[in-house]
């Protein structure tokens, strides 16, 4: 596996305007992973990924990639390739030479240079168009494209930003069957930054969720869905993200949708809620609810059975399927050490 390790280390950046993304930044991103960056608009994912790429410079603190200090090495000394989400080709020149162009520069021979085209124009299925300038291609073409010149330097990174956001939905899919095939055959380290959560859970072997500057989890998809480490990744993660009840002890109870249950069941370990279906949205396979609590609180509820807006009804959720955070969000022990009333 030729992956790198990339680890960033107390990163502060301020940009020249005085703003400051992040501070006391600390990630260690596993080798050979493929990892997906998620969070909210402005949370600094595109910061990370320039500053690791090294288009952005670090106001204090180090990147390391592959145990080497990079954070003084220009982004052509890192052994990273970046894809962007405009591919950035020239229009004057054909595939070719928007792949062979980089090449040339980096001091790569005639015939060497021959070989890696051949190779990459295969790997990402353009070799018949070889010829043909960007205005002659699809936007999917387009972005394999900025693939193969990103893979033509054989990074041992990839840092791919929301790099299929302007493919429709098809094509979006293929992409990302094919960006997850690269990665089983290159073995690189991806760093991938989505706004697209399914596309985040599929693609991703890892997944880093982002707030404010901040790394609230990372770990493998299941570990960021089933425990999650904090409120913020609970109900950001998911679709929808998890329901989470202010308790009045200052505890927060979270569920997710699908774990609500119709009925007053009797010898299960389980919390009561009773309340009124507010709105129904209808998903294909299941009804979305949004329920209003006897206590006024909200939460949304999955169920594959219709019910009418304005029912009143009596849920429950078991035990086990309930977390607890304390006042500051984070996890705290199993709900049921807690002595768990009803929210
Ligand atoms: N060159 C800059 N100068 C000053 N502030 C900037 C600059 N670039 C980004 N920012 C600010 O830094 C924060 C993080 O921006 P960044 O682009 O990294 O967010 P993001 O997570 O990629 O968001 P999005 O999901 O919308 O792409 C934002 O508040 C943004 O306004
Ligand atoms: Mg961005």
């Amino acid at each position: 596996m030729r992956g790198a390790m990339i680890s960033i280390r107390n990163l502060k950046k301020t940009y020249p305007n005085g703003f400051t993304v992040m501070e006391n930044f600390n990630l260690e991103i596993e080798p050979g992973s493929f990892t997906v960056l998620v969070g909210p608009s402005g949370c600094g994912k595109t910061t990370l990924i320039r500053l690791i790429s090294g288009l952005e410079r670090c106001t204090e603190g180090s990147i390391w990639i592959a145990g080497k200090d990079v954070t003084r090495c220009e982004p052509g000394d890192r052994g990273v390739a970046v894809v962007f989400q405009n591919y950035a080709l020239y229009p004057h020149m054909t595939v070719e030479k928007n792949i062979s162009f980089g090449l040339r520069n980096f001091g790569y021979k005639k015939d060497e240079i021959k070989k890696i085209l051949a190779e990459v124009l295969d790997l990402v299925g353009l070799t018949e168009h070889a010829k043909k300038k960007p205005s002659g291609l699809s936007g999917g073409q387009r972005q394999r494209v900025a693939l193969a010149r990103a893979i033509s330097k054989s990074p041992d990174v990839f840092l791919m930003d929301e790099p299929l956001s302007n493919l429709d939905a098809p094509l979006r899919a293929q992409m990302r069957d094919e960006l997850a095939r690269l990665h089983r055959k290159l073995g690189a380290t991806f760093v991938y930054i989505t706004h697209d959560q399914a596309e985040a859970m599929s693609l991703g072997d890892h997944i880093a969720v982002m707030d404010d500057g901040r790394i609230m989890q990372y770990g493998t998809p299941e570990e960021i869905y089933d425990t999650p480490a904090n409120v913020f990744t609970a109900r950001f993660i998911g679709d929808p993200g998890m329901n989470i009840l202010p308790r009045k002890d200052g505890i927060y109870l979270g569920f997710r949708g699908q774990k609500v249950g119709v009925g007053r069941p009797g010898g299960l370990d389980c919390i009561f809620i009773e309340g009124t279906v507010s709105s129904r949205e209808h998903l294909g396979d299941a009804y979305r609810y949004r329920v209003t609590a006897s206590d006024g609180s909200q939460f949304e509820m999955r169920r594959p059975e219709r019910v009418d807006v304005g029912r009143r009804l009596d849920m429950f959720v078991r035990k086990s399927d309930i977390y607890a955070f304390d006042e500051s969000g984070v996890r705290v022990a199993d709900v049921k050490t807690l002595g768990a009333a009803a929210p």
